[in-house]
């Protein structure tokens, strides 16, 4: 009989499921998606009952494709986007759509929340400050704009935790997940009373923690007939979505750190020990790894950049890929490839949807800094390369600034696929670089931490090295030496433009509201 581990990722656009044998071997992977709502500019909201069913459709098609019996899953595990706010009554009944981790609603919450609490005690309770993202603003805004929904809440779930109520009946959460919800105390791994009790949240609300390879809960009757799994199936903690990838991706050990290339572009270290960022710059969560933490830098804008720039610039480039049958992106970097490092002085700042690391801004903008006549399309495509990489840089900085050492980094997502953006990295980071073998993301990371759960492997560090593979590396060139006098100049762009940004966004601003 086969044994088979199932991850299960709650996303922003879908929920998949990857079903994969012991050794690492997936054999099958369906996403089936759900719907966002933006009832108002910035909200984000989707409703629980929908990733629900498109889990059970994922299980299905998983066990479908794979020709899985319902016995050969020893466990499942779960990841998802964090943050949501998922409010049920004392029924377990919904009680209004999760608020999305990148709604936007609870700036005045965070800023009441900030000034009571006060920041540097936000930063000794919970390891970071409070972001709209996070879930007690959220909690506080239903207080304060949906009073007859907080008087029904009885309970409080992050949206993989809703599905593993779905699932099991149980109400549970792990210790990564939770570090983002501004209510847990990240250093002692457990919800804070002080935080609960300044914003006077009833920790009865919230669901026990436990670590992420531990079995939390078992598939119920009812899961088990709707999902075609048995009863008893075990379910672990799982994890928050980056904590469970870098888990699947073998980043559990301090030393090794990912950068991972996708829309938004994170940076990601493992730590043996608690550390903070000072100023509250890089998130410090729980890992999915027992006993460890990690930190994190997020910046909104990274393949993000690079897919504007083919979109607004590169109409000739979609229509030669369109004619040839080869990758726009190919075709956009074979010129780039040919343009010297740090593009005779042209600078590329990607803030085009704000940023959150380094610089927390909402109204940064994107710039190419240093036109000159000699710049042609091959300079900009290369400059939006490199400034994606200086920002990340700035993310890899604040870590090294903690004395976090920094041994491997593993370059992930999309935009790594790209042999010449991985070269740009390795250069202005001035440090090898991997790829790995596997690109599933976090619900493989999940599956694995099933597998810890289930007893098929006996830790996540041996479940790492059975399944993870170096698929290729990566130097740096003479390159960095040209990256090391061009960073400064990047670094010094934000802080100079910080009030011109601020001051276009109020004008933008004004007649955007008077038009
Ligand atoms: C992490 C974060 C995102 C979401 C959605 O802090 O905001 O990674 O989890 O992917």
């Amino acid at each position: 009989m086969p044994t088979y581990l199932i991850g299960i990722d709650v996303g922003t656009t879908g929920s998949k499921a990857v079903l994969l044998s012991a050794d690492g071997d997936v054999k099958a992977s369906v996403t089936n998606e759900y719907p966002m709502y933006t009832p108002h500019a910035a909200w984000a909201e989707q409703d629980p009952s929908d990733w629900w069913r498109a889990t059970i459709a994922s299980i299905r098609g998983v066990m479908e494709q794979a020709a899985a019996k319902p016995a050969d899953i020893a466990g499942i595990g779960l990841t998802g986007q964090m943050h949501g706010l998922v409010a049920l009554d004392a029924g377990g009944q919904v009680l209004r759509r999760c608020i999305m981790w990148n709604d936007q609603r609870t700036a005045a919450q965070c800023a009441a929340i900030t000034r009571q609490v006060g920041f540097e005690n936000l930063l000794r309770l919970t390891g970071n400050p409070v972001l709209p993202g996070f879930t007690a603003p959220k909690i506080v805004w239903v207080r304060e704009n949906e009073p007859e929904v907080y008087a029904r809440i009885a309970s409080v779930l992050l949206p993989k935790d809703y599905i593993r109520y779905c699932l099991t009946g149980g109400f549970f959460s792990d210790v990564s997940d939770a570090s983002g919800t501004s209510l847990f105390d990240v250093g002692q791994r457990n919800w804070s009373d002080d935080m609960l009790k300044a914003l006077n949240i009833p920790r009865q609300w919230l669901p026990e923690v436990t670590e992420s390879p531990v079995v939390s809960a078992r598939v119920n009757g009812e899961a088990a007939r709707l999902c075609g799994l048995l009863e008893g199936t075990p379910v672990v903690g799982g994890g928050g979505d980056n904590a469970a990838a870098n888990v699947g991706v073998g980043v559990i050990r301090e030393g090794i750190v990912s950068v991972s290339l996708g829309t938004s572009g994170v940076v990601f270290a493992a730590s043996d020990t608690y550390r903070i960022e000072p100023n509250g710059k890089l998130h410090a969560f729980c890992h999915a790894v027992p006993g460890m933490w990690h930190l994190m830098g997020v910046m909104l804008s990274a393949a993000g950049s690079f897919r504007w720039y083919r979109d607004a610039l590169g109409d000739a480039e979609r229509a030669a890929a369109a004619a040839s049958g080869r990758d726009v992106y190919d075709i956009l970097t074979e010129g780039a490839g040919g343009v010297p490092a740090g593009c005779e002085g042209l600078l590329f700042l990607p803030y085009l949807t704000g940023e959150r690391t380094p610089h927390p801004d909402p109204d940064a903008r994107g710039v190419f800094f240093g036109l000159s006549l000699r710049h042609g399309k091959a300079h900009l495509t290369r400059a939006v390369l490199e400034g994606v990489s200086f920002g990340l840089r700035d993310s890899l900085e604040l870590m090294k600034d903690l004395q976090l050492p920094i041994n491997q980094v593993i370059a992930l997502g999309g935009g790594a696929r790209s042999p010449l953006w991985r070269q740009i990295l390795a250069d202005i980071f001035a440090t090898g670089l991997v790829t790995v073998n596997v690109t599933e993301g976090a619900p493989f990371g999940a599956a694995l931490l099933a597998g810890v759960g289930a007893s098929v492997y006996p830790d996540v560090a041996t479940a790492c090295r059975t399944v993870v593979r170096v698929s290729g590396e990566t130097s740096p060139g003479a390159a960095a030496a040209v990256y090391a006098d061009y960073y400064p100049r990047y670094r010094s762009l934000y802080p100079t433009l910080a009030p011109e940004f601020k001051a276009l966004a109020s004008v933008v601003n004004k007649h955007a509201s008077a038009g």
